[in-house]
C-alpha cells in the first residue's frame, strides 16, 4: 500500500462519554507511549458540557490510569496534546468554536462517538463550517441503523458530506489481535488453505459468550437485542474472515470485496425454517460469578421481548461451503467469557485402527480463542505413550500457539482493539473498516431473521443466568448430530 499522509489531529465527539473515556483515550495514550503519535499530533475532545481544560485533563488522566500504568514522561507529553471544547456539535455555532480550536487546516480525524441518530446532523454542521474537506477522515461507531432501511438513511446522510473513501466504520472486533491473526493463519501458511473447504471441514462454531448482564445499558440494548448488537456486526465479521476467498492483496477493497461475497451467499432465514435454524433467549434470574443474579426483565423494569441470547445455524451457499453449517451463538449472562472460533474437521474416511484405538479416534479441530486468552490450538490424534493390551491407544492432543507464551517484551501487552484501528485511521488504511455495502448486506440478512421471528411469533425463551442459553440452543446443533464445543 502506498504511503499515506498521516493525520495530525483527532477530534473526539462525545469526548466525555464512556467509549471515549474507557477505550479511546487509553488507546491514544498507548499509541503515544509506543511512539506512534507524531510530535504535532493533537487530541481535541468535544461534548456539550462546559468544562475547563484542567478538569477535562484530570478526567482523562483518571481514565487512562485505570487502564495503564502511567509513565510520567509519556503522560507529560500526552497531556500537552489534549484540549477540550464544550460545544453542541449539531449546530453551526458549536462547529465555529471547534474550528477556532482546530486552527489552520490540516488532516483531521472526526471520530463520532455519538448516537448514530445524529451522525447526519453532525456531518451537516461540519460541512457548513467548512470542516469537511478532502483532508478530513470521519470515523463512525456502530450501530449504523437498526435495520437496512435506517442504516441506508444514516449512510446516505453521511455520504452527502463525505466520500466513501474518507469514511471509517468501526467494528472493534476487527482491531483484535487474534482476529487479524486469522488472516495470518489462513493466508501466511500453506497448510490450511487446501483444507479450508467442504471436503475436509465438517462445520464451524463461533461463540461470543459474556458473563455480564445488560445492566444500566438497557435503554440502548432493549431496542437492539443480541441479534442486532452482536450478530449483525461482530459475529458476521468473524464469519466472513473464516469463510472468505483469499483476497489478492491486503488493499482495503480487495479484502472487503471478498467479505461482501460471503454476505451475499448467506442463505436467507425464512419463516418456514426459522424455528429449526435459530433460537432466541432471554436471561432470567440465576447465578453469575458465584453470586445470584437477577433476570433481564428485572433490570429492564418491565416485560420485554428483547433477546439477550441468539443461536443460529447459518448456511453459506457457495462452492467452498456448501453443506458446511456455521453455528453461531452469543449471549449475556453465560457461564464464562469466551470468544472462540472452532473449525471442526471431518473424521478420517476409514479407520485402520481397531479395538480401543478405534473408539479413541476423534476428528481434528482447530480452535481459535480470541478472549479471554489469545490462543490457537490444533487438536491432533497422537499415540498415547506406553503399552496397551492389544495394539495401541490414541489420544487427541493440542498443538498450541499461545500468543502469551510465544511473545514476551513490549509486544506481549494485551492491546485494546481500538489502538490498531485508531492508528489505521491516522495512517489512512481502511482494510479493517467496514464498507457501506458490507454494512447494508449484513443488515439485509439480519432483517430476514428478525422478520421471520416476527412472522412466526418467536418470543425469546428464558434461560437461567449462568447457563449456556435455552435448551433449544443444544437441540439446534444436535439436530445435525453435532454438539457445541465446550
Ligand atoms: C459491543 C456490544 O459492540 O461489544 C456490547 O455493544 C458487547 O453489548 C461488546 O458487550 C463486546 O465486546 P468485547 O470486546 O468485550 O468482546
Amino acid at each position: 500500500m502506498a504511503e499515506q499522509p498521516l493525520a495530525d489531529v483527532i477530534v473526539l465527539f462525545g469526548g466525555t462519554g464512556d467509549l471515549a473515556q474507557k477505550m479511546l483515550f487509553p488507546s491514544l495514550y498507548s499509541l503515544d507511549a509506543d511512539g506512534f503519535l507524531a510530535d504535532r499530533f493533537a487530541i481535541i475532545a468535544t461534548a456539550r458540557a462546559e468544562m475547563s481544560r484542567e478538569a477535562f485533563v484530570a478526567e482523562v488522566k483518571k481514565s487512562v490510569g485505570a487502564r495503564a500504568d502511567l509513565d510520567a514522561k509519556v503522560w507529560a507529553r500526552f497531556e500537552q496534546r489534549l484540549n477540550y471544547v464544550g460545544a453542541d456539535a449539531t449546530t453551526p455555532e458549536g462547529m465555529a468554536e471547534l474550528k477556532v480550536a482546530l486552527g489552520e487546516a490540516r488532516i483531521s480525524i472526526f471520530y463520532l462517538a455519538l448516537s448514530p441518530s445524529i451522525y447526519g446532523r453532525v456531518c451537516g454542521a461540519l460541512a457548513q463550517a467548512g470542516l469537511a474537506t478532502p483532508k478530513t477522515r470521519i470515523v463512525l461507531e456502530k450501530p449504523i441503523g437498526r435495520d437496512l432501511e435506517s442504516s441506508k438513511v444514516i449512510n446516505g446522510e453521511v455520504a452527502e458530506v463525505f466520500p466513501e473513501d474518507s469514511i471509517f466504520r468501526i467494528d472493534h472486533y476487527l482491531g483484535k489481535e487474534t482476529v487479524q491473526n486469522l488472516l495470518a493463519l489462513r493466508f501466511a501458511n500453506t497448510l490450511f488453505e487446501p483444507l479450508w473447504n467442504n471436503l475436509t471441514i465438517d462445520h464451524v462454531q463461533i461463540t461470543v459468550a459474556e458473563t455480564e448482564g445488560v445492566g444500566d445499558r438497557w435503554p440502548y440494548y432493549d431496542e437492539y437485542g443480541a441479534l442486532r448488537d452482536m450478530v449483525q456486526n461482530h459475529m458476521l465479521q468473524l464469519l466472513c474472515l473464516v469463510a472468505m476467498e483469499p483476497p489478492s492483496d491486503m488493499e482495503p477493497d480487495s479484502v472487503r470485496d471478498e467479505k461482501v461475497k460471503v454476505l451475499r451467499s448467506l442463505r436467507p432465514v425464512t419463516r418456514a425454517d426459522v424455528q429449526t435454524v435459530s433460537v432466541r433467549g432471554q436471561y432470567a434470574a440465576g447465578m453469575s460469578g458465584g453470586a445470584s443474579a437477577g433476570g433481564y426483565e428485572a433490570e429492564r423494569g418491565q416485560p420485554t421481548d428483547t433477546e439477550t441470547f441468539v443461536a443460529l445455524r447459518v448456511d453459506i451457499d457457495n462452492w467452498r461451503w456448501a453443506g458446511v453449517p456455521f453455528f453461531l451463538r452469543t449471549g449475556k449472562r453465560l457461564p464464562e467469557r469466551r470468544t472462540q472460533i472452532a473449525i471442526q474437521f471431518k473424521p478420517v474416511p476409514h479407520s485402520i485402527f481397531d479395538g480401543a484405538a478405534k473408539a479413541d479416534l476423534a476428528a481434528n479441530r482447530l480452535v481459535i480463542d480470541l478472549q479471554p486468552d489469545e490462543d490457537i490450538e490444533l487438536l491432533l490424534m497422537n499415540k498415547a505413550p506406553g503399552l496397551a493390551e492389544r495394539g495401541m491407544r490414541l489420544q487427541s492432543l493440542p498443538l498450541s500457539l499461545s500468543l502469551a507464551k510465544a511473545y514476551s517484551g513490549p509486544n506481549a501487552r494485551r492491546r485494546i482493539a481500538y489502538e490498531r484501528l485508531i492508528l489505521d485511521v491516522i495512517q489512512n488504511n481502511r482494510t479493517l473498516f467496514v464498507r457501506r455495502d458490507e454494512v447494508e448486506r449484513a443488515w439485509e440478512w439480519i432483517d430476514g431473521v428478525a422478520e421471520a421471528w416476527r412472522e412466526s411469533g418467536m418470543a425469546p425463551k428464558p434461560y437461567a443466568a449462568g447457563s449456556w442459553g435455552p435448551a433449544g440452543a443444544f437441540a439446534l446443533i444436535e439436530r445435525s448430530d453435532r454438539a457445541w464445543y465446550d
